[in-house]
């Protein structure tokens, strides 16, 4: 029989996260161990017999911890990651200890409440429409998920097709119109609503990544039927944005003409840029969507996982989505949270979301987007004073760089590849690898509220370390 120990197991935890999260600053970027080798080393049978709690966290952290990745240090950069504020990790904590199933105002009311509050402040914090539904997803692809579904409901609609009823059998084709450098959740999100990927047109981008917005229009001239428009704010690489404010533009005069016309914004990060008054102007346009995707676990820097949906039309998002059953309640005066996400049942993962936007306040989410931005533009112009290194694009929060070769006559790349691979070994900073412009890069996201000058210059001295080596 097991103990109700709770007492013993969260003062265990709370021992090894206190010295897990303390120790972040001085611990070495670099990962110990690989997944692989964590498996071998401790790969067993289920046991017969079990163990107390406190015993069993224990394991688990010597277990896992050579293979943790430092993502709360202020020089991790890989991907897009935010490290956790300490009030949104402790909301985090609070969400598992409560354990409400954040899908029924009328059976867990708390959570849903704060959820409710929280989905307002986004709305605010993001200027968006007040009115917008909003669902905390798993992440980025979660959310683009839900919005493509919402537009895809919507544009089937225009043409008389039910497709909740019918499906997509005899719907007339979905046209989906994205740029050449959307992220690939896009994709996958049009695969998993059975829209795939004939349906997609792509325009092409200029050198940095933005739709080029007169074949945007082209397109749209030559298509015709149900049509989703995807733009992006914040590319995962450079930063850049889609001209919103154009293409809202174009889609508008379309949609004078047709209403079987829907417009998504994928910005997944880059949305957080409207939070900052100063970088608000960056996504002009952006308010005319019909729908959204961003990110709480990156540049809000909740603890995964959350990602957050917004689509204008409550309606719309409901029919898409939502659905009830005889053993479950029936709608009441605070929206169920089920009618926006495509889970059943989910922790309550906007709880942390009103957690972060609490203690940051207006004017703190603001510093924190503006300060990400000013420790990349010093990266930035650091690094390209680095002999060896060439800027290759920044913008926002995101900084890329290529490496030049040795005089020896290898191919660049290699010594791109091989300074990336120093750096991800050396521990001093963890940026990650990607392509830019068909050239081998480093990419350096920095999304974490932690990032100080400091790391900065310690991130630019082991690159020029490496690059010297
Ligand atoms: C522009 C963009 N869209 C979508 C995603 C996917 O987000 P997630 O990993 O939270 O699903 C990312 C991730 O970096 C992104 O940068």
């Amino acid at each position: 029989m097991l103990d109700a120990d709770y007492d013993s197991v969260l003062a265990t935890v709370d021992e090894l996260a206190r010295r897990w999260l303390n120790g972040i600053p001085g611990r070495p970027t670099s990962i110990e161990s690989t997944a692989a080798e964590i498996i071998r080393a401790a790969e067993k049978q289920l046991p017969d017999e079990g163990a107390a709690g406190a015993e069993v966290v224990r394991e688990l952290v010597a277990m896992a911890e050579p293979g943790l990745a430092a993502t709360g240090s202020g020089r991790y950069f890989a991907l897009v990651t935010g490290g956790s504020l300490p009030a949104a990790l402790g909301a985090d904590w609070l969400v598992s200890a409560w354990d409400q199933n954040a899908v029924f105002a009328e059976l867990y009311p708390g959570v849903v409440a704060v959820e409710t509050m929280a989905a307002g402040w986004v709305l605010e914090a993001l200027d968006l429409p007040r009115e917008s539904a909003v669902g905390f997803t798993t992440g980025g692809q979660g959310a683009n998920t839900a919005g493509l579904l919402a537009g895809r409901h919507a544009v089937l609609a225009a043409n008389g097709h039910d497709v909740e009823a019918a499906g997509l059998i005899g719907a007339p084709p979905v046209n989906v119109v994205v740029g050449a450098e959307q992220h690939s959740t896009i994709d996958r999100a049009l695969r998993l609503i059975g829209l795939g990927s004939d349906c997609v047109t792509r325009i092409e981008t200029d050198r940095v990544g933005r739709m080029k917005v007169a074949d945007l229009g082209a397109a749209l001239d030559r298509i015709d039927g149900p049509t989703i428009v995807c733009a992006q704010a914040g590319n995962v690489n450079g930063g850049s944005f889609d001209p919103l404010a154009e293409i809202a533009e174009v889609v508008d005069s379309h949609r004078a003409r047709r209403r079987d016309l829907w417009f998504h914004i994928d910005g997944a990060f880059g949305l957080w840029v409207r939070a900052s008054p100063s970088r608000f102007g960056l996504t002009t346009g952006a308010e005319a969507a019909d729908s959204w995707a961003t990110d709480a676990h990156k540049w809000l820097n909740t603890p995964y996982d959350c990602g957050i949906a917004i689509v204008r039309d409550r309606q719309t998002m409901g029919r898409a989505i939502g659905y009830r059953a005889a053993y479950l309640p029936a709608p009441g005066d605070v929206a169920d949270p089920v009618d926006s996400v495509v889970e059943s049942s989910r922790r309550a993962r906007g709880v942390p979301v009103w957690a972060a936007l609490r203690a940051l306040g207006r004017a703190g989410l603001a510093d924190m987007v503006d300060r990400c931005c000013d420790r990349a533009a010093d990266l930035a112009s650091l690094l390209a004073e680095v002999e060896g290194v060439e800027l290759l694009h920044t913008e926002i929060n995101q900084v890329v760089i290529a490496v030049d070769g040795p005089p020896n006559g290898s191919h660049p790349d290699v010594h791109t590849h091989r300074v990336l691979t120093a750096l991800q070994n050396g521990g001093m900073c963890f940026p990650t690898g990607t392509t830019w412009r068909g050239r081998a890069a480093i990419r350096f996201s920095v999304s974490n509220w932690r990032t100080d000058i400091g790391d900065v210059s310690a991130t630019v001295d082991a690159v020029a370390q490496s690059v010297r080596e």
